[in-house]
């Protein structure tokens, strides 16, 4: 196994160096795409190059995807078709597909698109600086082997963020679940836990950079499970949670994704036991109909999501919740649909990402009959996002009048006079920047809302 192991500062001082051939990288897809561009980034420099925000400027452009619906697809075929057009006017120009995509089409990507000089799925990120001198050889490249053990846990990655406040710490890789509509067990491969002594590093080298917020991240991180080899002892998600949050008082621990089958009690606890780790879960209910929630294979009721609800309620007063939902997944009647939005207005969640059901080839809902219609599937999904944004109003509006503290994450995109952050709750908030700088924790009294944000000014700066 290749290790990557030049000094932070090192790194960082080669990252923009334009005597260097120039990677070039953009990344669709959730967090885990996010931070896997950040490893990457780290690896490449550490073999030879540096990163321009310039496409005109690459001599490697690297797009990292996304395969869990058929239009996170579309967008990356469309910004193929405009990397081409940089490659015949620049043709030493290299064009990798990296991520999910590579992983669930492997080779078929060369076949159908020329272009294409290297494809490389998730687990085999160590080989690329090796496939890309293939590559400018000439030679086509592909890797798309997955591991049971990767888990890059010896590699810094390089922050890729502008303000240096907030960043994702990979905690494990792949999943075991196999939902059946999931595409993610295909193209990530098996369930892995990281080092809890790396983990734990990373977070004490970001704060030693200044950061001042880590979101611990994995497909399910209620499943973490680390067995140490030496003493048989194992770390679950609730130690880990612990360990992390003891690090420091002054910083901010965020995680994603929960699983309502796994989450336990025990990490509730250790969220009220802790001020710094935020009050806040996502945790994804998909359907609110049990016999739904069957076919998808998730392994929960819609009465046990609800217990899991309560038990939050009960444990953590303050705690706020979102989810995701995925509307006309096959076989869903209007009975179906309408347990949904009867548990989401009982659940009354203070945001939700929604979608349709793509079928996904490869998968065992594949098998089945796609057969809600279209037009069937938009009505039911508009009618959830009515819903929602109804709910998400009424959580702020329950925040008017009441201070939070808020970390400063940077310059609203609306106005240059105003900063946005965000409560532990994750809701965001702007308001008028004062003295105060990014970075900074400030109390916050919030004046109005809208559905997406808290608008107020600041009462008291924290640290
Ligand atoms: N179709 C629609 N939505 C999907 N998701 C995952 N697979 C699909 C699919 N085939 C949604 C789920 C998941 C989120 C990351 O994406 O809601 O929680
Ligand atoms: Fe997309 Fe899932 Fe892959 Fe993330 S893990 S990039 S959401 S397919």
């Amino acid at each position: 196994m290749k290790k990557y192991r030049l000094p932070n500062e090192q790194i960082r001082i080669l990252v923009y160096d334009k005597t260097r051939p120039q990677l070039y990288i953009e990344t669709y897809g959730c967090q885990m795409n996010v931070a896997d561009s950040e490893l990457i980034v780290s690896i490449m420099i550490q073999n030879g190059f540096s990163i321009t925000e310039d496409i005109n400027e690459a001599d490697l452009i690297l797009v990292n995807t996304c395969s869990v619906r058929e239009n996170a697809e579309q967008r990356v075929w469309g910004r193929l078709d405009v990397f081409k057009n940089y490659k015949r006017q620049k043709p030493g120009l290299l064009i990798g597909v990296i991520g999910c995509m590579a992983e669930r089409l492997k080779e078929k990507l060369l076949e159908d698109e020329k272009m294409i000089d290297l494809v490389v799925g998730p687990d085999a990120y160590r080989n690329l600086p090796k496939l890309v001198q293939s590559a400018e050889m000439g030679q086509k490249a592909v890797n798309v082997l997955l591991s049971r053990e990767e888990t890059y846990a010896d590699i810094s990655p390089v922050r890729m963020d502008k303000n240096g406040v907030s960043a994702f710490v990979s905690i494990m890789r792949g999943c075991n679940n196999m939902c059946s509509y999931c595409v993610v067990p295909y193209t990530r491969g098996r369930e892995r836990s990281r080092n809890p002594d790396s983990v734990i590093h990373e977070v004490e080298d970001l704060i030693k950079m200044g950061y001042k917020e880590v979101t611990l991240i994995g497909q399910n991180v209620d499943s973490y499970n680390w067995i140490n080899k030496k003493n048989n002892l194992k770390t679950g998600f609730a130690n880990l949670l612990e360990h992390v949050a003891r690090i420091s008082a002054d910083i901010r621990i965020r995680f994603s994704t929960s699983h309502p089958k796994d989450m336990s009690d025990e990490v509730l606890h250790v969220m009220n036991e802790h001020s710094n780790i935020c009050k806040h879960i996502h945790l994804p209910l998909q359907s609110g109909s049990s016999r739904i929630l069957d076919l998808m294979k998730r392994g929960y009721t819609a009465e046990w999501y609800i217990n899991r609800i309560e038990s939050v309620r009960k444990i953590l007063p303050d705690c706020s919740l979102s989810t995701d939902i995925i509307a006309g997944f096959c076989a869903e009647t209007e009975e179906d649909h309408m347990k949904t939005l009867k548990l989401m207005e009982w659940a009354g969640f203070d945001f939700a990402y929604m979608f349709k059901y793509s079928e996904r080839p490869g998968t065992p809902a594949a098998r089945k009959p796609d057969d809600v219609p279209e037009n069937v599937k938009a009505k039911r999904l508009t009618e959830i996002i009515e819903l929602q944004n109804s709910l998400s109003a009424k959580s702020k509006e329950k925040d008017l009048n009441k201070s939070f503290e808020v970390l400063v994450e940077g310059v609203s995109k609306k106005s240059d006079q105003h900063y946005f952050g965000r409560t532990s709750q994750n809701k965001v908030v702007v308001f008028p920047k004062e003295e105060f700088r990014i970075g900074d924790s400030v109390l916050v009294k919030i004046k109005t809302c809208t559905s997406a944000t808290l608008i107020g000014n600041v009462v008291n700066k924290r640290r």
